[in-house]
């Protein structure tokens, strides 16, 4: 390419650069104002940022620039800052009673925050991530309570566990009828079809009728005249729709026959009081009783 082939397009009264392609030729416009400006204020801009900031690579470390900036100092007053504020809370946590805490909103969102991380944790994989439950882990959402929903009832029950290797935990051992042969089959399926009887889903009303004797006799001191439970023997209720091991035919036989017995664990050794109790203020707010 050379000079010779520029020329004044008369269009536009602008040179063309000479460029030419199959006939089309290139203008040669100058940049515009604002688009040289920015580039030379990046250029600036550039320069200054490296000598003001790290920059460069060295053979053993890299250029610190002049403002002696660190991600890492940053980061790390950053964490120091949020382990002060964290330890605060902690204090103040371990100091409130239990009762007290939803009594101080920004305590309470602390332990709310901690107990729902250690739920996660630690109680998931049997209750659920949404603690919803299954088959013989019960649901923690809803208002029924073996052992009782009030906070202190739930603080009490994950600190000792239930059936669990404390000495204080809550026991209360369902007899197997079944399997120890304290009924005879024909008996258990008389007391299954009373128990189901309860909530309107028996079909044998002349077995749930001769069930009911034996219901008074074995069962009630446990589960209450009416099989409505009693908490404080962790006996459930076998009048509403919520069932721990199922609510068919064979799970009900199955339960009187094997007692069932499930084990909660106790976390009194493996978790501190403080993640404790925040655990019992979120279990709480899940679906808990006054
Ligand atoms: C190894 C399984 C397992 C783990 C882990 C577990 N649980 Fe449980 N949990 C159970 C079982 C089983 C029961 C019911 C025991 C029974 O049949 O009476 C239960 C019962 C409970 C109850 C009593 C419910 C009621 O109706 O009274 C609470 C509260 C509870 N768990 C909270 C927790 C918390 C909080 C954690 C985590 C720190 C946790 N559980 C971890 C198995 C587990
Ligand atoms: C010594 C107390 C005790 C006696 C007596 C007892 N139960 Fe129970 N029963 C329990 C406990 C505690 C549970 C919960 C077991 C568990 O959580 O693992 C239970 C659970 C059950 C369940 C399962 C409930 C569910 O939600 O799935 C049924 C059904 C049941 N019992 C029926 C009976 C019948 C019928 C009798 C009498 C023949 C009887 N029980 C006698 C304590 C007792």
């Amino acid at each position: 390419m050379s000079d010779n082939h520029k020329e004044l397009d008369e269009a536009t009264g602008v040179h063309t650069t000479g460029h030419e392609w199959d006939g089309i030729k290139e203008l040669n416009n100058p940049l515009p104002k604002w688009w040289l400006y920015s580039f030379y204020a990046c250029i600036v801009w550039g320069i200054g940022y490296m000598i003001a900031y790290p920059a460069w690579p060295l053979l053993d470390g890299y250029t610190k620039g002049m403002l002696g900036y660190s991600q890492r100092a940053v980061v790390m007053s950053e964490v120091a800052l949020a382990k002060k504020a964290q330890s605060k809370f902690r204090d103040e946590l371990a100091k409130t009673s239990i009762e007290k805490i939803k009594t101080k909103p920004e305590l309470l969102r602390f332990a709310m925050a901690g107990g729902k991380a250690a739920f996660g944790d630690n109680c998931a994989p049997c209750h659920g991530r949404g603690a919803q439950g299954s088959k013989g882990y019960p649901n923690l959402n809803d208002d029924d309570w073996l052992w009782g929903g009030k906070i202190t009832d739930i603080q009490y029950t994950i600190r000792h566990g239930i059936r669990a290797a404390d000495e204080d935990t809550r026991s209360n051992d369902m007899p197997k009828f079944g399997v120890e042969e304290l009924l005879e089959p024909a008996q258990i399926n008389e007391a299954a079809e009373y128990v189901l009887s309860l909530s309107g889903k028996s079909k044998d009303a002349a077995a749930a009728a001769k069930g009911k004797v034996i219901f008074e006799e074995q069962c009630a001191a446990c589960h209450g005249d009416n099989g409505q439970g009693l908490q404080e023997m962790g006996g459930p209720t076998l009048r509403d729709a919520i069932w721990l091991y199922g609510r068919s035919k064979a799970d009900v036989v199955k339960s009187i026959e094997t007692g069932r017995g499930g084990i909660m664990p106790a976390w009194a050794t493996r978790l501190d009081e403080v993640t404790i109790k925040s655990l019992a203020v979120y279990v709480h707010s899940l679906g808990g009783g006054t």
